[in-house]
């Protein structure tokens, strides 16, 4: 099959992300590999450090070379390989098919100039309108994220906003010019719980009227239990289990999916000191990893496991699982 074929907005495959340090190679992004449908909403979890956002950027051009080097792989949007256009046509890319969210606003906004004029220069660039369309379809954009008196506030700043506002300003510039896939890092982590809750609304209620496909990365798998249609679960650079929603809460294979999944607190109200964490740290990602990376941490660790990496392996349709573990691959008992 031709590779614009597949039906998948977006194709990553073997992606490996390296970092130059004075200390060696980071070895970041170890082969992951995934895709995004239309109009589904991905989710992407794990830990702090587990390669999350290098990814991401990595698909688009984001990080700086060097010192980071996307060494292998292939990023199919449409059937175009992203890792072999050139930089005008990334730059195309950026802000135009694909849409990006951050967990910081500011770092994202420039702080001189007014958001009116920053949501609209990409208009203008990507699109080809009018300052006065560019100019309506702004408000339009505004008045779609949920800001109050759209028109009037396109002149002014963004410290004249507040963090909940700002992420929606972000939200509007992201979707300015109809991206097929919209990337959210982390963007409600810095937020308090209530208006995380509304700017997880008006995501969902913008995919279904966009019909644009979502990628939603968050440290916290509570978060995307009631949004996300699959999940992909990170681990030291690697994807270690891949799964529909349902069947990733209720039937997760990876040992370390399981024990994220009783990090998340339940809704009647558990305290704190109930919850579990789960032991010891995340791997320090150095060279390219050749044995498992959750062994140090896995209540299921056997010979095998410092041997060898494991490779994805399909357990059921559409789920996969990184672990050699008997359990694993059956789905029954384990770590719980
Ligand atoms: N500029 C950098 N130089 C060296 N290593 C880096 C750099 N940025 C990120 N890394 C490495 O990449 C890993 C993954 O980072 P990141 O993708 O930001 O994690 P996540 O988004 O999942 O929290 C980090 O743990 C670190 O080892
Ligand atoms: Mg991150």
């Amino acid at each position: 099959m031709p590779d614009g074929d597949t039906g998948n907005v977006l194709e990553v495959r073997d992606l490996r992300t390296v970092f130059q340090t004075r200390g060696g190679e980071v070895h970041a992004v170890n082969s992951v590999s995934f895709e995004v449908k239309p109009g589904e909403l991905l989710g992407v979890v794990g830990e702090s450090g587990s390669g999350k956002s290098v990814t991401m950027m990595s698909l688009v051009g984001l990080l700086p070379s060097p010192p980071a080097e996307v060494r292998e792989g292939r990023v199919l949007l449409a059937g175009e390989d992203l890792l072999r256009v050139t930089p005008a046509r990334l730059r195309e890319v950026r802000g135009g098919e694909v849409g990006f969210i951050f967990q910081d606003p500011m770092t994202s906004l420039n702080p001189v100039f007014t958001v009116g004029y920053q949501i609209m220069e990409p208009i203008r660039r990507h699109m080809g309108l009018g300052k006065k369309q560019a100019r309506e379809r702004a408000v339009e954009l505004l008045e779609l994220v949920g800001i109050p008196s759209a028109r009037d506030r396109l002149s002014d700043y963004p410290h004249q906003f507040s963090g909940g506002m700002r992420q929606r300003v972000m939200i509007a510039m992201a979707l300015a010019c109809d991206p097929k896939v919209l990337i959210a890092d982390e963007p409600t982590t810095a937020l308090d719980v209530t208006i995380q809750a509304q700017i997880l609304e008006i995501v969902a209620d913008l995919r279904a009227r966009l019909g644009m496909a979502i990628v939603w990365i968050t440290h916290d798998l509570g978060v995307i239990a009631g949004i996300a249609d699959r999940v992909l679960v990170m681990y030291g650079g690697q994807v270690v289990e891949q799964a529909p929603v349902h069947p990733l809460f209720n039937d997760p294979r990876h040992p370390y999916t399981r024990a994220l999944l009783r990090t998340i607190p339940t809704v009647t109200g558990a305290r704190a000191e109930k919850l579990e964490v789960i032991e010891g740290q995340p791997p320090i990602l150095g060279a390219a990893p050749t044995a498992c990376p959750f062994r140090d941490r896995c209540p299921l660790v056997f010979d095998r496991c410092h041997a060898e990496n494991p490779a994805r392996e399909v357990v059921a349709p559409e789920h996969d699982v990184a672990c050699f573990h008997p359990s694993a691959r059956s789905g029954t008992g384990g770590a719980s």
